[in-house]
């Protein structure tokens, strides 16, 4: 067939009379490949190399056990249907394989009639899985806004909102737990606004020093403090005609927050030490994933400047909400990183999916890539398993019990390697959540700092 669809078996037996007879069987069906070994280690290797869909393994050969064989090709090869062949049926026997991962067990003599009959079947179920892959791929293509994937009701309605709202914002609010696309939602909305030809300024403040804060929006002029040997312009100024995104709007201080107030008001900005106004025209959008409302309980956010920035909100749901965008993330993951890497990785076997679908993913979708991209670089197939995943996701739950027991040195080591794991490895933000500082994550992982003496 021109569709690419192809199914490989590799039969392994030591009779060569037996791989004779199965090549003749099926020498009909135009979609299937065979491959053939007399020689069990060679047989392992053909498993390896080719990934087939389906194995034939003759039981009793001389070296090595078919039941062994078996084995290792579920361990290597997690998605080949292993089917067993022996001479000498026991029921006994056939649920052992079964239980070991054989997908089935024949008895010899092999039938031409049931050979035909059960791979021609095999063949028709790989090529559904085939067509649902391929659907897949479109699924995913038609389920995205922006670079932005999701069909979950919820996911939706971001998507419209922001549709409904780019043409026409001056300032929007974007809040959501971290990892949960607030950045892309960010660009999405500058591309789709009159002004999307012009730039999109970025402003990390949780990443600015604070005494630089105003200088870094608004520029300053020669000799406003000690260091400013140019006059030097600031973002807003920069971006002036464009977008400027406030990522981490909460961790703006103060005084520059009353500042930010005028230029969304009035458009007005002035250089620090100089007390010429300039007007700029600007769009905002301000991100964060803190509770603002608590922020200005304590006195930390401006209540004018939140009513003023929340008129126009998108919030971000978390992942768990919104299970049914789980495989099309997944999908979409899996097809960046397998271009990123080199690989083709095709799928998660169903119990890494089991896995992935019952974890709470308190780090959203950040956290799910980095799980994927870590993943995609383990798996040593095409295809990932549980031991590609984190160890975090394979523990029960159960398991957690043992933790009543640790010393505290143990509990503060996981608690840090938790909250890396669940901020993509980011150890700044890390560090922000933990309340402590990058050195002091080092010290406690017992890694060699970086930037030791720097900080
Ligand atoms: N719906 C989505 N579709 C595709 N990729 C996504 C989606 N949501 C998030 N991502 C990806 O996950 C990562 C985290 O997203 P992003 O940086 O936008 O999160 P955030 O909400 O800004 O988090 P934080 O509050 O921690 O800054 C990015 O690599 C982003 O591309
Ligand atoms: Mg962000």
């Amino acid at each position: 067939m021109a569709d690419g669809f192809r199914v490989r078996l590799v039969a392994i037996d030591d009779d060569p009379a037996s791989l004779a007879l199965i090549t003749a069987a099926l020498k009909a069906e135009r979609d299937l490949e065979i491959i053939t070994a007399t020689d069990p280690s060679t047989g392992v290797d053909l498993v390896l190399r080719h990934r087939p869909q389906v194995a034939l393994i003759d039981l009793m050969m001389p070296g090595i056990g078919g039941m062994e064989l078996l084995e290792r090709i579920v361990e290597v090869s997690p998605d080949t249907d292993v089917i067993l062949i022996t001479g000498h049926y026991s029921p006994e026997s056939a649920v052992a394989a079964i239980q070991k991962g054989a997908s089935d067990y024949w008895t010899k003599p092999l039938s031409v009639a049931l050979l035909r009959e059960r791979i021609g079947k095999l063949i028709e179920q790989c090529r559904q899985h085939y067509t649902a892959s391929l659907l897949d791929g479109e699924v995913l293509r038609a389920n995205q806004f922006e670079g932005i994937v999701g069909r979950s009701p919820l996911m939706l309605d971001v998507f419209r909102r922001i549709r409904r709202i780019a043409p026409h914002y001056r300032t929007v609010l974007i809040t959501g737990a971290t990892g949960t696309g607030k950045e892309l939602v960010a660009a999405a909305l500058h591309r789709l606004s009159p002004v999307a030809e012009n730039r999109l300024v970025v402003c990390n403040c949780s990443a600015v020093v604070e005494t630089l804060f105003e200088s870094e929006l608004f520029g300053h002029v020669r000799g406003a403090f000690t260091g400013a040997a140019q006059d030097k312009m600031g973002l807003f100024e920069y971006a002036n005609g464009g977008t400027v995104f406030l990522d981490e709007i909460g961790d703006m201080p103060l005084d520059t927050q009353s500042k930010l107030l005028r230029v969304i008001e009035n458009g007005e900005i002035q250089r620090v030490g100089s007390p010429a106004v300039r007007r700029v025209d600007l769009r905002i959008v301000a991100a964060t994933n803190r509770d603002l409302r608590e922020l200005m309980a304590q006195k930390r956010f401006r209540e004018d400047l939140f009513y003023r920035l929340s008129t126009v909100e998108i919030k971000l749901p978390r992942l768990c909400e919104r299970p049914e965008d789980l495989p099309l993330l997944i999908r979409h993951f899996l097809g960046q990183f397998s271009t990123e890497y080199g690989k083709t990785i095709r799928g998660l076997t169903p119990r890494a999916q089991l896995l992935l679908a019952r974890y709470s993913w308190p780090g959203n979708v950040r956290e799910l890539k980095s799980v994927l991209g870590s993943a995609c670089m383990m798996a040593k197939g095409d295809i990932i398993d549980i031991h590609d995943l984190p160890e975090h996701l394979r523990r029960a739950p159960a398991e957690a019990a043992d933790e009543d027991l640790l010393t505290l040195e143990e509990v503060e080591r996981r608690h840090v390697r938790r909250v890396l794991e669940r901020v993509g490895g980011n150890k700044a933000k890390a560090a922000k959540i933990l309340g402590i500082n990058r050195t002091t994550i080092y010290r406690i992982l017992g890694e060699e700092s970086a930037e030791a003496g720097a900080s």
